[in-house]
């Protein structure tokens, strides 16, 4: 057999698959990331979680042919080295050596969002757009960009830190350091967050006061389920993430020039409610008449997303040469 395994590294959880070499999926799991144990734990749980997998097919770990890794945070993909993930601890982390000793194969690691958006573009909404970008909402704000065919990396690895792109002057402290990141706002902790802010200021008549009283929080999924329900507290929190997120679509358009602009993450759930008025926005602030062309969607491939990348990414490098 030829196995090629994907691993989908989250600040919660670990999400592994293993996929035959046509990428179709054969087995996955999901196991929690426990960051505060540390890399060397991460990684064994990793180990051990790919060994029971394969063992339900009576296969072992010589049996893989590459393995690809995501993971939040700036990564050196040359030299296979995690430089700085805030939400994992990580720092100058040798992930790939780590992860290629204990399943004794050739690694690829990847940022998470890149081998997200490689996902989509192999398997999902991304099929056939050469040029493209995809858009992680979660805990950050994350993005893959794809020019000509292949993942930007830029200099120093540098490129398609997307959700750092500065909406506010002097805004919301982000996690990264800087001030008014597109993160700070408009991810769907940051979402939930400016809302339980709101609703201790004032607001004393949203609905959404009831579910923070009774839950001691608010997520991002109550705030989209009041806007449903007309909410103007919700209304209000979540124009802003859409309006951040028009304007970095616009940046993002005017930089790189997509065909297609995906949005993934548990966020797009709440479907029309979040890309309705982006695509409001992202009308309203757009100069060129490339607006009319280009088209802002969901990306397809759900919770997959991010294992089928790394499986395809292990597949593309392989072919390419390019991994050891
Ligand atoms: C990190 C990115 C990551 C994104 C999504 C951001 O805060 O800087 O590297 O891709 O979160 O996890
Ligand atoms: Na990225
Ligand atoms: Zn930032």
């Amino acid at each position: 057999a030829e196995i090629f395994v994907g691993i989908d590294l989250g600040g919660t959880n670990i999400k592994i698959g293993c996929f035959d070499s046509n990428l179709n999926l054969l087995t996955e799991t999901s196991v929690p990331t426990l960051v505060e144990n540390g890399a060397s734990d991460i990684v064994d749980r990793i180990g051990q979680t790919v060994e029971s997998l394969l063992g339900q097919y009576g296969l072992a770990l010589s049996e893989i042919a590459a393995a690809g890794i995501g993971t939040p945070g700036v990564v050196d993909v040359e030299n296979g080295i995690v430089l700085n993930a805030p939400n994992l601890k990580f720092n100058d982390t040798p992930l790939r050596q780590m992860i290629r000793d204990r399943l004794g194969c050739p690694v690829v690691l990847e940022n998470d969002a890149n081998v997200t958006c490689w996902g989509e573009h192999v398997a999902g909404a991304g099929k056939g757009a050469q040029d493209m970008i995809l858009i992680t909402l979660g805990t950050g704000v994350g993005g893959g960009i794809i020019s000509n065919g292949e993942l930007v990396h830029g200099y120093a690895n540098a490129g398609a830190e997307i959700g750092h792109m500065i909406v506010q002057p002097g805004g919301r402290l982000c996690g990264c350091g800087q001030k008014g990141c597109v993160e700070a706002y408009s991810s769907a902790s940051s979402t939930a967050r400016r809302a339980i802010e709101a609703l201790q200021e004032n607001a004393e008549d949203s609905t959404l006061q009831q579910v923070l009283k009774e839950n001691g929080t608010v997520t991002c999924e109550d705030v989209y389920d009041h806007l449903a329900k007309g909410d103007d507290l919700a209304r209000q929190i979540t124009d802003t993430t859409a309006e951040y997120l028009a304007l970095l679509c616009v940046s993002l358009l005017h930089v790189a020039g997509p065909e297609r602009i995906l949005f993934y993450g548990g966020m797009i759930a709440a479907g029309d409610l979040l890309l309705e008025p982006i695509k409001k926005y992202f009308r309203q602030h757009i100069w060129t008449l490339q607006h009319e062309e280009i088209e802002l969607c969901f990306a397809e491939l759900g919770t997959h997303a991010g294992i089928i990348g790394n499986a395809a990414l292990a597949t593309h490098r392989l072919e390419k040469g390019q991994l050891t």
